[in-house]
């Protein structure tokens, strides 16, 4: 048996130990059912959060060994080499294993919520119409399943570092599912409990997955391991922050109060997810510390903090099979399922000033966008480079409308009125990125994400470089595409049933956020952006796109306004607000807001461009200028001798 299995084994077995014992401790273990009530079994019982510690195992080694090949590990060109190619197929072989542990995982779920054991478990209870199948839960598990086949497949068939990266991009997807399934599907403040744990999940992964391909390469003695383990070092940090606060809101938002936390099972067991957390804390100031000093001893240290984090995640799983304080029952009234908690009190200029709501997206856009960008800034100070001021000022004022329109005041409303929705709307797609754009934040990418470590390796900035120089992005950037998507989601959006999808689930509500978001800042960044684009565009053609978009934008407003039709009308129904009642006045609100939100900027931008053009116009005259005090003016020369050879034309022919 070689040493990685031997290890992996025993990893496995340590987490396995623990998750028995916090199983037990903390009340999660399966009990028989009372007589009456349909029970499973104890194989289910036990068998169900053993493959759910296998799904999480799995993934971890599946993104570890892909973060390991394309950025750990130094390669020197296009392709993966040498030991690389090996972790390749390792993360091939763990992902079959993800997607049938995932498999595994959907029937003792069905089981387990229909209380049917295994052997009775009938079409009806799984892909039937009332299936598990025909819930988010099951579609979770189900999809995590695929995606982790596919991976399975697509690592099978390259070793090229950039397809590598889409394949681990669609990795670090797959966490979204598993994010969907244990408490966060079935209780309050559900958006923050879901965004939370995906981020924890990818921070998890990342970290753990690293630092496990890490060790396995340390065993073969690779040339390329330091390398590689100053990199990491960098990236444990970041997991270590981000695994830490997502722990600390999810944990919160299923503990409800701090007296929780030493007064239920589920709080002493927290409670030792951030001793292990200290634990790995001071394992990973020892590691930066021996790399500072360039001493041995990696595999040493890096071996036993592995453990512990077999341990954890074995705790991890406990945990989130343990009745948690705040039980799954907090949502009373159909109203509060809708929200995901209560209806928010009657909107006042101080409630939609201060107001604060827990949306997980909008912290997590906030939160990783502030502190990424302060970090790039901090590198080019470090380096002794300058960064205007001013553009930091910018991105951060973007960020703060954006925390504003997502979990502040506005946000607060934009899931119960239509004319704070549409505010909030106006705030993401048509305010916040010109802050954004007008903080160049490409550029300050480029000049601070990690370079190549030798000729030909494909870094994190090569790869930047190739993602803006691609096809995509080039037909993204393109001056039809921007107003187009710009334009087409507000009506596709608005005058289809999409608004109403969108508004009645949580997840669909961080989406239509985040494409708001994310269609502005491709608009704005090809009208006024200052980072480099793919193709530069001409002031006249980018003053174009804004002289297309102003009418629609115009006319999609009116449109919401004399509407007769209540957009999202059941929905805004459901919610028996007692304040604004009339839903068509309130949507007359939302179109106004849209008018006068929309257009200011517009013209704001069409400002900045004439502004753009003009000091683009005279830089082309200086050039010129200096271009012809150079070479004196070659025009007027050029035209000179062309009189002369008229001239001496006209004397020959008619001497
Ligand atoms: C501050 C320290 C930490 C806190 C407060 C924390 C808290 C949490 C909470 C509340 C959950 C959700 C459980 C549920 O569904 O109810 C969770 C899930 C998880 N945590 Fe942590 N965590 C911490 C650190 C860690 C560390 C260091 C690791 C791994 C090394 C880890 C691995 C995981 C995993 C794998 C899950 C998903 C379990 C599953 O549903 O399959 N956590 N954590």
């Amino acid at each position: 048996m070689t040493r990685t299995t031997r290890d992996l084994i025993l990893a496995f077995m340590l987490a396995s130990f623990v998750l028995i014992v916090c199983l037990q401790a903390g009340g999660g273990a399966p009990t028989p059912a009372p007589p009456g009530i349909p029970d499973p079994g104890q194989f289910v019982g036990w068998a169900l959060p053993f493959t759910k510690l296998l799904t999480d195992l799995s993934a971890v080694l599946v993104i570890g060994f892909l973060v390991a090949v394309v950025f750990l590990v130094p390669s020197t060109g296009d392709d993966v080499e040498g030991l690389s190619v090996q972790a390749v197929r390792i993360a091939s072989r763990w992902a079959i294993v993800w997607s049938i542990a995932s498999v595994a995982l959907f029937f003792l779920t069905a089981s387990d919520i229909f209380g049917e054991p295994l052997s009775k478990l009938s079409w009806a209870y799984t892909f039937g119409g009332r299936g598990l199948a025909s819930v988010s839960l099951g579609r979770a598990i189900l999809l995590q399943a695929l995606v982790a086949a596919v991976v399975a497949i697509a690592a099978r068939w390259t070793l090229g570092v950039r397809p590598l990266a889409g394949i681990l991009g669609l990795s670090l997807g797959a966490m979204a599912p598993i994010a969907l399934t244990g408490h966060a599907a079935s209780s309050g403040s559900h958006d923050l409990a879901t965004t939370s744990l995906l981020l924890h999940l990818v921070g998890v992964t990342l970290w753990v997955g690293g630092l496990a391909a890490l060790g396995w390469i340390a065993i073969r003695g690779s040339k390329r391991l330091e390398a590689a383990v100053t990199r990491f070092s960098t990236l444990a940090v970041w997991a270590f922050v981000i695994v830490g606060v997502s722990g600390v809101v999810n944990a919160a938002v299923r503990l409800g109060s701090f007296d929780e936390v030493f007064g239920s099972s589920y709080g002493r067991l927290v409670l030792a997810k951030l001793a292990a957390l200290a634990v790995l804390g001071t394992f990973g100031y020892r590691q930066r510390k021996r790399i500072v000093a360039a001493g041995s001893g990696f595999a040493r240290l890096a071996f036993s903090e592995l453990f512990v984090m077999a341990a954890t995640i074995g705790l991890a799983v406990a945990l989130s099979r343990t009745p948690t304080p705040v039980g799954t029952d907090t949502l009373n009234t159909p109203v509060e399922d809708l929200l995901g908690g209560p209806l928010p009190a009657a909107p006042t200029a101080l409630r939609l000033l201060w107001g604060f709501s827990g949306n997980g997206v909008g912290l997590a856009v906030v939160g990783l966008g502030t502190a990424l960008y302060l970090r790039g800034v901090l590198s080019m100070r470090q380096r002794g480079d300058d960064w205007p001021v001013g553009r930091t000022i910018s991105w951060l004022v973007g960020m703060l409308i954006i925390a504003w329109a997502t979990f502040g005041g506005l946000g607060v409303y934009s899931h119960v009125l239509f004319s704070a929705h549409m505010a909030s709307h106006m705030m993401l797609s048509m305010v916040a990125p010109i802050f954004l754009v007008l903080g160049a934040p490409m550029t300050l990418a480029l000049r601070t994400l990690p370079g190549p470590r030798q000729a030909g390796e494909i870094s994190s900035r090569s790869l930047l470089l190739s993602f803006l120089h691609s096809r995509f992005s080039r037909f993204i950037t393109n001056p039809l595409v921007g107003p187009l998507l710009f334009v087409g989601s507000l009506y596709g959006l608005y005058f289809t049933g999409i608004f109403e999808t969108l508004m009645s689930s949580h997840w669909g509500h961080g989406v239509m956020e985040l494409h708001f978001l994310a269609v502005g800042t491709l608009y704005y960044y090809v009208l006024i952006g200052i980072d480099p684009s793919p193709k530069a565009l001409a002031p006249i053609v980018r003053f174009g796109m804004l002289m297309v978009t102003i009418p629609f934008h115009a006319f999609f407003a009116i449109a919401v306004m004399s509407s007769n039709t209540v957009f999202a009308g059941s929905y805004f129904r459901e919610l028996h607000r007692p304040y604004l009642t009339d839903l068509l006045h309130d949507q007359y609100l939302g179109g106004g807001m849209a008018w006068a939100m929309g257009e200011i900027p517009l013209v704001l931008v069409m400002g900045a461009i004439l502004v753009q053009w003009f000091r683009s116009d005279s830089r082309d005259a200086r050039r010129f200028d200096r271009a012809e005090s150079r070479s004196g003016d070659s025009d007027l020369e050029a035209y000179n001798a062309r009189l002369r050879d008229l001239a001496e034309h006209g004397k020959r022919r008619d001497p």
